[in-house]
């Protein structure tokens, strides 16, 4: 049985829903999020997602799951379908779907785009779909296509936010007031603190990807887990905004050279080269820990590591803290004279 069995946690729809132990999600994770990383956090009673994007093949894609299914025990554990912007660059979706369906996967979390296709597979396979976006407008939308839960995510997240201005505890606050189904809140969140207060805002969990760049089952070079400690919440910009597709990444030589050729006035993706689009630089800053060559996703939530520890660990530390932050804030409450 596992330590942390019979510590106290949360029970919201989310954990219900999933059938976890903690109202935590760690959302896909471009080249990172696969089995290695996934099952540590569902060891922990949390839930994850492999990544299926960051699979050159739906065969490569089955290999990782039979890994998480080795590595959990059987536990469930779920998908990201990460769609792009282009609709006909989509087609490989239902693929991953089908293959994680046949491996028996059974949860789903989509982002990038509408859900409106990945519902029906999904659901007619057994299967559960929570949709991650960036704006109110996005989460009633997908809600009326029938998504199961929906995740909201702020400015504050590491990765793409949107076109969203809004941070993480406002929009959250704006959406519970008109989605109905299972919400979870992300962006920013990288302590205990923020999870109590996201459950007090009214949210049913959290989902979360910086802190977890630092674990240290993530398949990244220490080099980079110290650069993101060191960095700490200051540590990430937001590159690409004039060219409406924000990215926030770790603030280094790559991101600010982005920085200097977007204020020259170059607008086309493939106009920066290597620097946005290349896996050899991809492969420099991951492998070979090159921390200024190429782009990271990153949020300001990475900068609240300060050391690299394993995924379950962090799991308990999260959610002991946010037992704690709950408890004191009980404590706070008096009847008023
Ligand atoms: C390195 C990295 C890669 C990511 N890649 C993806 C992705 O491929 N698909 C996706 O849906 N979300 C992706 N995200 C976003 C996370 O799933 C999650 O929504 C986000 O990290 C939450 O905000 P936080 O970083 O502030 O915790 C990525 C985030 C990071 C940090």
């Amino acid at each position: 049985m596992h330590p942390s069995q019979h510590a106290p946690s949360f029970h919201t729809r989310i954990t219900d829903l999933f059938g976890i132990r903690h109202p935590l999600l760690l959302g896909g994770m471009h080249i990172l999020g696969e089995s290695g990383l996934v099952a540590a956090v569902v060891n922990a009673g949390g839930m994850g997602f492999i990544t299926a994007r960051s699979f050159p093949s739906p065969d490569a894609l089955r290999a990782d799951l039979r890994r998480c299914h080795a590595l959990t025990g059987g536990q469930p554990f779920g998908v990201n379908i990460t769609l792009a912007r282009r609709a006909d660059a989509n087609a490989a979706a239902q693929d991953w779907i089908r293959v994680a369906l046949q491996e028996g996967v059974r949860h789903f979390e989509s982002a990038g785009g509408p859900p409106g296709e990945l519902v029906g597979p999904i659901q007619q396979g057994g299967g559960i779909l929570i949709h991650k976006c960036p704006s109110v407008r996005h989460a009633l939308s997908a809600e009326r296509c029938g998504v199961d839960a929906v995740a909201l995510v702020g400015m504050e997240e590491g990765g793409h936010p949107g076109a969203n201005p809004l941070p993480t505890f406002v929009n959250g606050a704006h959406a519970l007031q008109s989605v109905s189904v299972p919400l979870v809140l992300g962006g920013g969140i990288g302590t205990g603190r923020q999870i109590a207060a996201a459950l007090a805002l009214g949210a049913d969990g959290v989902v979360m990807g910086s802190r977890f760049m630092v674990a240290a089952e993530t398949a990244a070079h220490d080099a980079l887990k110290r650069r993101i400690i060191a960095s700490g919440v200051n540590g990430s910009i937001t590159i690409m905004d004039s060219l409406s597709d924000t990215w926030r990444v770790l603030d280094n030589a790559a991101a600010r050279e982005v920085r200097r050729l977007e204020a020259s006035g170059v607008r086309r993706h493939a106009d920066f080269g290597d620097l946005i689009l290349s896996s050899r630089t991809r492969e420099k800053v991951y492998r070979d820990g090159d921390v200024e060559a190429g782009i990271v996703s990153l949020g300001p939530a990475g900068g609240f590591a300060d050391d690299i520890h394993p995924a379950g660990w962090i799991v308990e530390r999260l959610i002991g803290d946010a037992v704690e932050a709950t408890r004191s804030l009980g404590q706070r409450l008096v009847a008023l004279p």
